[in-house]
């Protein structure tokens, strides 16, 4: 198997991003070592995963965002960001945990990106899997980022407004990349009633569909009272659509 795969999940805001990441890095991480990043300062992947974190790359992200723009100990920073980033990496049984922290303020996307950046370049980290839970807007794509992020994994809902920004993403990260690796894009909390619509909106908007995650009551209810939402059932039907999501992952490495 190839070595540290990074797998960026984006997609327009309560399309359930944070919900399939996690689910996500559950499941790779039965097949390798994973780190999961939150990079989402509106985001709970860590409360998604039942995990409490303590650290965050907060200070490190200060340090970029103040940093001059030319600076004679340029190397210094980088090694010192780095440091930092690695130290804010929190282990856990199954899965590593990189929380971002939240921010005001500019400068906040393209530390994000640099982040990022440093973490998909040290890839002799030792992780098999990165799962980036990305922020909601298009500000976090750049072109560096999206060139070495493996997969894009664009998560939509059977509505035309989540669509058509799966559509601008999917675009964007193609403007931006010649050599991207590959883009998956699935429909979340879809329901008998809302496949077709959904295939159609999809069509549309000239997406093929890697997997439709059907709409699960517990994963809303689990939400509802601050439980994981990765506790769902192995055999319900939006973790077996988690598991193909999963297996369409695996054939691409
Ligand atoms: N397949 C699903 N079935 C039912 N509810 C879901 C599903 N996926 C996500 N949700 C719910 O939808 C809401 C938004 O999901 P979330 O993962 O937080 O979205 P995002 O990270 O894109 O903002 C949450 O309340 C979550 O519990
Ligand atoms: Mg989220």
């Amino acid at each position: 198997m190839r070595m540290g795969i990074a797998i960026a999940v984006s997609g327009k805001g309560g399309v359930g991003k944070t919900f399939v990441s996690a689910m996500l890095v559950k499941r790779l991480a039965e097949h390798g070592t994973v780190l999961a990043i939150d990079a989402d300062p509106d985001s709970n992947l860590p409360e998604a995963l039942g995990v409490t974190v303590t650290k965050n790359v907060g200070s490190a992200r200060e340090a970029i965002v103040n940093a001059p723009a030319r600076s004679k100990v340029a190397s210094a920073k980088e090694d010192y960001l780095k440091l930092s980033i690695h130290e804010a990496v929190e282990e856990f049984p199954e899965f590593d945990v990189l929380a971002m922290g939240r921010s005001e303020g500019e400068g906040c996307y393209c530390a994000v990106n640099h982040v990022i950046r440093q973490v998909i370049d040290s890839r002799a980290w030792g992780h098999d899997f990165t799962v980036i839970d990305c922020h909601a807007g298009l500000e976090h794509l750049s072109r560096r980022t999206t060139r070495d992020v493996d997969i894009m994994l664009i998560v939509t809902d059977p509505t035309k407004n989540s669509m058509m920004t799966a559509r601008r993403i999917k675009e964007l990260s193609q403007e931006l990349s010649v050599e991207f690796g590959s883009i998956m894009v699935v429909v979340n909390r879809v329901t008998e009633e809302t496949r077709p619509m959904a295939e159609k909106m999809a069509r549309d908007n000239g997406l093929s569909i890697a997997a439709y995650i059907p709409y699960e009551p517990l994963v809303a209810e689990l939400d509802l009272l601050g439980k994981p939402v990765t506790d769902i059932p192995r055999e319900s039907p939006a973790s077996r659509a988690i598991d193909d999501i999963c297996n369409q992952v695996l054939s691409c490495v």
